[in-house]
């Protein structure tokens, strides 16, 4: 959602903060803001717009070696420089940063305005500076201990006191937030991107827990005061794979790093020996597993399509019943948690707080719930009760890409773990392992085809309504390929079921509204292609993406893009390439900016 920094050391404070906002900026980007203390007041320069708008007009004669920064994603109040962070109290006196949304602002910040304060902005956000100054009595740490508890909602907040320039105070409620450890200097961020420049040594903070820091010692408690010991992690991940890498965009990168990013996934888990996957981290004895009945995968948006994908492959493979569902419907109605039933909630940022709130939801009625997550150490992934790990490394474009094809092999990883713990014979579970293996190879053939899918994009890009439809396994790559359009290009784009468009969506075929099919080499090939040719019969443009060697339906659709041919199973992987290919190039063609598109951030922290 917003990006946070903080930084106590003896280098430039405003030159680390403005580089650390910088690696952030995929999380909100619509203004931005830092404050460092100089001569014993805080300097604070915020505006509209992007860092590098923020860096004119921050001075380069700033010495401080302390100071905090913020790029927000609006959710109270508009885009202006007022509502940018960071917020002071009336003084100037102290001043902080947030990520998350106050529920009780309204209440606290008329009580405020009663006692005298007066207010500049109309964000939720700024009631934190005030409060805590209006418990300041010389000591920051202790005002912020006294004043959280009085919050409502979920913040990660990082604040800092004129008359304590060398120190800082964060505390994390429901928004993340994390401490780099360097030589002689601390760092506070919402997410590791931003301290990964300057260290690997991170501590991760959990909820309820209030961080004291100077440049060379940081101090944790918890809601009671207590300290707490907080272990020291390293990060696995190197600086270069969070720049771009010779790619013009980061969405670029992850498309093209598919292969690698499925390696990634597989390694250390294809078990040839027993002809079956080997997952560390599900928490779950061999029995228990054995036990489960059922599978209920929860999550959102992208990931929640490649939970889709996951229900067909855990009743194909394992014969497990399963379904998804949306983390945000899940929470409200009250889930029916039935025994020998297993929970996956799926996020590749952990942080959604859609997901989060489904998966405390479903364990306070003392369901299993294993997370399956992109970032270690973030808040899904820890308060599951297990889980697997997609190692898809940082993705840092907003759409999501890589992390959706790691997310299926962790799905067919599952699938196959209880599909030979069942039914699957050691031969039908070496053939699952030998499709798993090819994967990488055939993704990287797909994505061959990026030359003729970007002249395609240019041939279509003016589109203003968008069809993507597919059945079984891909009926969820549709839905996929239909929301990369949306997010990046603004194109309108739908996906359906291929035979749900005569059941009304064909009223919207004409020669202006372009439909994509899947139409993978498999048992429903021929009904697909009836589908097609509905549309046809009405003016509609076609383009049908198809199995090599499908010569057929080059005579029915008006453009083809092929993709290797595969196991009917395997489909969702190699299907899914020129979907964001094609949306990514019809982005490009349409001069979006396509790493961070208008409206959108990266992880969703707010409700
Ligand atoms: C995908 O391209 C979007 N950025 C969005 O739908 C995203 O998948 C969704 O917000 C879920 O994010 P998560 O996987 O980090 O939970």
């Amino acid at each position: 959602m917003c990006g946070i920094v903080g930084y106590c050391g003896a280098r430039r404070a405003s030159e680390i903060l403005l580089e650390g906002l910088r690696r952030l900026e995929y999380r909100g980007y619509d203004s931005a803001g830092l404050c460092v203390p100089e001569d014993r007041r805080l300097r604070i320069f915020k505006k509209c717009g992007r860092i590098r708008d923020l860096r004119r007009i921050v001075p380069d004669t700033l010495t401080a070696t302390s100071g905090i920064g913020h790029t927000r994603w609006a959710t109270h109040g508009e885009v202006t420089d007022e509502n940018a962070h960071p917020h002071a109290d009336c003084g100037g006196d102290l001043a902080v940063v947030h990520n998350g949304i106050i529920e009780n602002y309204s209440v606290l910040k008329a009580k405020l305005e009663s006692e005298g304060h007066s207010f500049r902005s109309t964000t939720d956000s700024e009631v934190i500076a005030h409060l805590i100054s209006s418990f300041y009595d010389g000591d920051l740490e202790r005002a912020v201990k006294d004043a959280t508890p009085l919050l409502k909602g979920t913040y990660g907040i990082v604040c800092i006191h004129r008359a304590e320039p060398g120190r800082l105070v964060g505390a994390r409620n429901g928004s993340p937030l994390v401490l780099g450890v360097g030589d002689g200097e601390v760092f506070l961020a919402s997410d590791v991107t931003a301290v990964l420049a300057h260290t690997k040594q991170v501590v991760y903070l959990e909820d309820g827990e209030i961080v004291s820091v100077s440049a060379d010692e940081y101090r944790t408690t918890d809601p009671s005061d207590r300290p707490v010991e907080k272990k020291i992690e390293h990060i696995g991940w190197e600086l270069e794979e969070i720049e771009k890498g010779g790619f013009p965009t980061f969405m670029e990168k992850e498309i093209f790093e598919q292969p690698r990013s499925i390696e990634r996934a597989l390694r250390g888990r294809l078990d040839r020996t027993n002809a079956t996957a080997h997952l560390g981290g599900l928490n779950l004895s061999g029995k228990q597993l054995l036990d489960i009945e059922r599978v209920k995968i929860v999550a959102t948006g992208t990931s929640y399509h490649a939970g889709l994908v996951g229900t067909y492959l855990l009743e194909s493979i394992s014969r497990i019943p399963c379904t998804a569902e949306l983390s945000s419907e899940v929470r409200y109605r009250n889930p029916i948690v039935e025994r020998n039933t297993l929970y996956f909630v799926l996020s590749q940022s952990g942080e959604t707080a859609d997901t989060l709130y489904a998966l405390r939801e479903l364990k306070r009625k003392v369901a299993t719930v294993l997370g399956i997550c992109n970032v270690v150490g973030s808040t899904i992934a820890r308060e599951s009760d297990g889980g697997v790990y997609i190692h898809s490394g940082p993705e840092i474009a907003v759409a999501s890409t890589k992390a959706f094809t790691s997310q299926l092999s962790v799905l067919y990883l599952f699938s196959l773990l209880m599909g030979r713990m069942r039914h699957l014979s050691f031969e039908q579970g070496a053939e699952v392992l030998e499709r798993l293996e090819e994967t990488p190879e055939l993704v990287a053939k797909a994505l061959d085809q990026h030359a003729h899918i970007r002249s395609l994009a240019r041939k279509y890009s003016g589109a203003r309504d968008f069809l993507f439809l597919g059945r079984g396994v891909n009926y969820p790559v549709a839905l996929e390929g239909a929301l990369k359009l949306k997010e990046i290009s603004y194109i309108h784009a739908e996906g359906y079921s291929a035979a749900e468009i005569k059941h009304g969506p064909i009223a919207l075929i004409n020669e202006t509204t372009p439909s994509m099919f899947l139409v993978p080499n498999d048992r429903l090939r021929d009904k697909i292609i009836s589908n097609m040719k509905e549309v046809k019969a009405r003016q509609g443009k076609v383009i049908a993406v198809v199995a090599d060697g499908d010569e057929e339906i080059g005579e029915i659709a008006d453009d083809v893009i092929t993709v290797p041919n595969t196991h009917r199973l395997m489909y969702p992987f190699l299907m899914v390439v020129p979907l964001q290919l094609f949306s990514y190039y019809c982005a490009r063609e349409l001069g979006r900016n396509v790493d961070q598109p208008r409206n959108l951030a990266k992880s969703v922290t707010v409700e």
